[in-house]
């Protein structure tokens, strides 16, 4: 089969590369040249394990890139994966799709289907996309890969959801037919949704919406847990052997970030209250979250004053094994330690923070050494394996935000809910 999948970002790249992995011919389409120039070159755009290597196998031959979307005639099915950033109240910016989605709709024919894969709630969907297309059948797709581990998660799917109205029937057919390798390579089945349009999108934002809901209520109970002196792990063990609770997404600590949750969950928040709906539950689920780094700084108060004083920030990341920092929970636990006047030092493995007043290290002990406490942020896992560098610290505080230093003597240590 031959694809055009709009959008070289992480999504885009990572389905492009398994696509053409799968033997399809894939077209990938991006506005930025020097992206075009390095897919052809077998240069990957993003960092994903895995990825890397396809691009380099596939990019220029069976994966051909260019910034025109005329390309997109010569194949049957066009994936649309470009970003929908959400502005302060929540509301998404659906501009890059609806351009997206109008330079399509000029050069295909009416036989053609143009399938988002981009994020977009459904009342921007009909309002703002649906009008502008006039021939070709508009369908959706979403995609639940995470950061990180995208290409394993996009070989393995558990559902393929696949939403269309006009034609659907076609659509459906032409999408089945896109992931028929995808599901032959893997061991376990996914489920197949057809469903409607807008439906297939509400799975993505529901999704999205459950877990991390989930992560907020297993915080609320782990602050509940941390009153009476009880280790939230515990607890979490406990419940998750329920499966109707499972055991995933019951870390608790310090919350959500990344590119998804935060800004999904707000994003449909903002959607329903425009119509006229307050989603209590979601918007719970949004203030604990921007809770928990104030709970952390707090925890941190009762032992230092950092006024004036360097202070260690381990983690910058918005979860291990990415140097993605977009809302990661550092950002407000620097914003709070700069308001009470520490100097930070943050280290990462791989990430750094832009546009933050804090000084980068190039190891956890030289942020540790001579620090006025610890603060602990990503859950990488290096950080367990900590010892000697806390005794450097001028004063060895370490609130702990993902419980993953395994040193509790000789040291003051605090975990956020245990
Ligand atoms: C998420 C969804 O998992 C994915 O299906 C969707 O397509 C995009 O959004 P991603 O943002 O890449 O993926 O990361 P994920 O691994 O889900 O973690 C999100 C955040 O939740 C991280 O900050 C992580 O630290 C936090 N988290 C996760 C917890 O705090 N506790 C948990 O138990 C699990």
């Amino acid at each position: 089969m031959h694809v055009s999948i709009v959008g070289s970002g992480y999504v885009g790249t990572t389905v492009a590369a398994a696509f053409a992995d799968a033997g399809h011919r894939v077209t990938a389409i991006d506005i930025d040249p020097a992206v075009v120039e390095g897919l052809n070159a077998g240069e990957s755009p993003i960092e994903e394990p895995g990825v890397g290597a396809l691009i380099a196998e596939y990019g220029g031959e069976e994966l051909i890139a260019t910034t025109e979307f005329g390309r997109a005639a010569g194949s049957e099915l066009t994936l649309v994966a470009v970003p929908t950033p959400t502005g302060p109240d929540g509301a998404i910016d659906a501009s890059y799709v609806a351009s997206a989605v109008e330079s399509l709709d000029a050069v295909v024919d009416d036989e053609h289907v143009i399938a988002i894969k981009s994020t977009v709630v459904p009342d921007a969907l009909r309002t703002e996309i649906a009008p502008l297309v006039d021939g070709p059948t508009l369908a959706t797709n979403p995609e639940f890969l995470r950061e990180g581990t995208a290409l394993e998660d996009f070989r393995n799917p558990h559902k393929l959801v696949f939403g269309a109205d006009e034609s659907a029937e076609r659509a459906y057919d032409l999408l089945a037919e896109l992931y028929a390798p995808i599901r032959r390579a893997t061991e376990a089945e996914p489920a197949v949704i057809r469903t409607g349009r807008d439906a297939a999108m509400l799975i993505k934002y529901a999704n999205n919406a459950f877990l991390a809901s989930k992560i907020s209520l297993i915080n609320d109970i782990g602050n509940i847990a941390k009153q009476h002196g009880i280790d939230a792990y515990e607890i979490a063990d406990a419940i998750g052997t329920d499966p109707r609770i499972s055991d995933q997404f019951l870390r608790s600590g310090v919350g959500y970030g990344g590119s998804c949750f935060p800004k999904d969950i707000k994003s449909i928040i903002n959607s329903a209250t425009e119509q006229g709906y307050e989603p209590l539950m979601l918007e719970a689920t949004t203030e604990l979250n921007d809770r928990q780094p104030e709970r952390l700084l707090e925890l941190f108060d009762q032992y230092v004053d950092p006024e004036g004083e360097q202070v260690a920030v381990l983690g910058l990341a918005f979860k291990p094994g990415t140097d993605d920092t977009r809302n990661s929970r550092a950002i407000p636990v620097i914003e709070g330690l700069d308001a009470r006047g520490a100097d930070v030092v943050g280290y990462d493995p791989v990430a750094t923070l832009d546009g933050h007043d804090i000084e980068h290290a190039d190891t956890a002990a030289e942020a540790l050494a001579g620090a006025h406490g610890a603060l602990v942020v990503t859950d990488w896992d290096e950080f367990a394996a900590l010892d000697e560098e806390f005794d450097r610290m001028a004063e060895p505080v370490v609130v702990d935000g993902r419980r993953i230093v395994e040193r509790r003597e000789g040291i003051t240590y605090e975990g956020l809910t245990w």
